[in-house]
């Protein structure tokens, strides 16, 4: 159990708990946290959960893979820090990471 904050683009502040294992997608779906729609499920197929993780943060969310680099190649927003939500396997090392989210979602 941990806790993530999601920084919507107007800097309004969502604190999220999470259970290591839920995808940053996850959680934010079943936390209702605006801006972020996972529409494809998690599936890598909708680029609608792209964040932008905290520089600090970064090195524990892993490496994008090919499809998720596919996908992040196509968004608009897309900074040195981004990730698709759902890909990012949470841990327990993630607890009080930062993640900012885009004006708009693919
Ligand atoms: S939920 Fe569709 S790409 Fe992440």
């Amino acid at each position: 159990m941990g806790k993530i904050t999601f920084i919507a683009h107007d800097n309004t502040e969502q604190v999220v708990q999470f259970e290591a294992g839920d995808s940053l997608m996850q959680i934010a779906v079943h936390n209702g946290v605006r801006g972020i729609d996972g529409d494809c499920g998690g599936e890598c197929a909708c680029g609608t959960c792209h964040v932008i993780v905290a520089r600090e943060w970064f090195d524990r969310t892993g490496t994008p893979g090919d499809a998720e680099e596919q996908m992040l190649s196509m968004t608009p927003e897309r900074a040195k820090t981004s990730r698709l939500g759902c890909q990012v396997k949470t841990t327990e090392a993630m607890d009080g990471m930062t993640v900012r989210l885009p004006e708009f979602q693919m």
